[in-house]
């Protein structure tokens, strides 16, 4: 092997390793399973928090993740990691949140969505502002980015054209590494403002899921960029 192939893929190496880090998805559910695989094959180290961490679903996620993941209970998930995903019920992220302890510093992407309604007829929002603004509040010391909420799992794993993941948050710089994982990911991250901004994002889900609902045309959110 040539000197220059040698050291071009040590440099690859150290870079890699340099940006991996442990990230801890609280949920074993459908968005855990799709963005836990997902993050492994990015380099990075999953620890799933749930409830359950030995039960036999955590532990094929698990096997399923590979690259040294394992599943703890979800405030001990939370310990060694630099980035939190919320992959659980919209509804209880709040009690969630406050049960896994200090998350200053920490990076919390919150895919979630307070839905409310019929399954059937319509859904809605089912609280004032926005879930991220919630967890804000919960974890004032954290870094709350919305992520990851207005598109099925499916399309997480296998995203069939483009799609636009739709981002609020107030740290810039956690927005950067968020949208670093998007792109990993092979999804365009959009910046869409501050964290209050979130209330319109889960908006567009209801949009998004009633068009499904109803049913009126199906579509994903793909926003083409103006240069
Ligand atoms: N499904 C999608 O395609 C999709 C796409 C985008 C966004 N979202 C949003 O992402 C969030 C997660 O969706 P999901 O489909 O992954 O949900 P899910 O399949 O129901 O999984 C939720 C996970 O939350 C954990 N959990 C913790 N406390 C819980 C409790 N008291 N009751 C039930 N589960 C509890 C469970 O893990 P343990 O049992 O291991 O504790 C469970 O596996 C939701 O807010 C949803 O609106 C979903």
């Amino acid at each position: 092997m040539k000197i220059s192939v040698i050291i071009t893929t040590l440099l690859l190496l150290c870079a890699s390793v340099a940006h991996s880090e442990t990230i801890a998805i609280i949920g074993t559910g459908s968005v855990a399973k799709a963005l836990g695989p997902e993050f492994a094959g990015l380099g990075h180290t999953i620890v799933y928090g749930s409830r359950e961490p030995r039960s036999e679903k955590a532990k094929s996620l698990v096997a399923a993740t590979g690259n040294d993941s394992s599943a703890a209970l979800p405030a001990d998930a939370v310990v060694d990691a630099g980035i939190v995903v919320v992959a659980v019920p919209g509804l209880l992220v709040e009690e969630i949140v406050r049960g896994l302890g200090d998350l200053s510093g920490k990076i919390v992407i919150d895919p979630t969505n307070p839905l409310v309604g019929d399954w059937e007829t319509e859904l809605s929002l089912g609280v004032a502002t926005s879930n991220a603004q919630i967890i804000q509040e919960a974890a004032p010391e954290a870094f709350v980015v919305k992520a990851f909420s207005t598109l099925n799992w499916r399309q997480m794993v296998e995203p069939e054209g483009p799609i636009s993941i739709l981002m609020a948050g107030d740290d810039e710089s956690a927005k950067i590494r968020v949208a670093e994982l998007v792109s990993g990911m092979g999804l365009e991250p959009i910046d869409l403002g501050p964290v209050k901004n979130a209330h319109w994002v889960e908006g567009m889900t209801i949009l998004w899921l009633n068009n499904r609902i109803m049913p009126r045309p199906d579509f994903e959110f793909h926003l083409r960029i103006v240069e």
